[in-house]
């Protein structure tokens, strides 16, 4: 949208939807093409965001409350936006994200009901800083059923505190991001994540030469 000169990619989608796997596969796609490709995270990609997401990811799930959780999430948002990802777009750079502004208005908006126009302002505020919003050019919303990535996500090990927050909170998790991409067609791609991986992978390699001529 408006990354000045880079690309900025996000992968969305509830726990266990193979998002981190996928984003790395890409990452050496677009290496391989010769790119300059920053790979990154969220809740992370900074020392400050980083110690965030060890308070944030550890612990019982009522440890946080959503309204916590989202002040949280912004604050190592502020500085991953305008400490790494800002300045990397700036220098041309494509930019993979796993999880972003999506993962807040799903998981702290939708299923954990803090009022979505709160976030959103909250939101605009963290990627505005002073200069043009930082927002994704492409979103992959890695779609798994809540029991499948709940399954999945626990064998793997990882967001444990999240995870815990049981069935029905990541079916609202679910349906909230399918909510999202329905809203923004253009800019989110549903990708079936319950096929194998040289398959997901095929769907994401395809949206990426629809959107980019690659
Ligand atoms: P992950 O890195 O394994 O995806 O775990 C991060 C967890 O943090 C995941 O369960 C989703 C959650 N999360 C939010 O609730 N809100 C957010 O804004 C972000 C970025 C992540």
């Amino acid at each position: 949208m408006n990354n000045t000169s880079g690309h900025f990619i996000t992968f969305e989608g509830g726990d266990g939807g193979g998002k981190t796997t996928q984003a790395a596969e890409l990452v050496g796609y677009l290496r391989g093409k010769g790119f300059e490709v920053l790979e990154t995270l969220e809740p992370g990609g900074t020392q400050q965001g980083e110690d965030l997401r060890d308070l944030l990811v550890r612990g019982n799930p009522e440890r946080w409350s959503p309204l916590a959780e989202l002040l949280m999430m912004t604050a190592a948002r502020v500085e991953h936006v305008n400490r790494v990802i800002r300045p990397a777009l700036a220098a041309g750079k494509w930019v993979i994200c796993d999880r972003f502004i999506d993962s807040t208005l799903v998981y702290q908006g939708i299923a954990g009901g803090v009022d979505l126009s709160f976030i959103k302002q909250l939101q605009e505020l963290a990627c505005a800083d002073s200069s043009p919003p930082i927002m994704p050019d492409l979103t992959f919303v890695l779609d798994v059923r809540a029991e499948k990535g709940l399954e999945r996500a626990t064998i793997r090990g990882g967001a444990a505190r999240f995870e815990k927050k049981g069935t029905g909170f990541h079916q609202k998790v679910r349906d909230g991001f399918l909510a999202l991409a329905n809203e923004s067609p253009t800019r989110m791609v549903v990708i079936d994540a319950e096929e194998t991986f040289a398959k997901v992978w095929a769907q994401i390699e395809s949206a990426m030469a629809r959107h980019f001529n690659l």
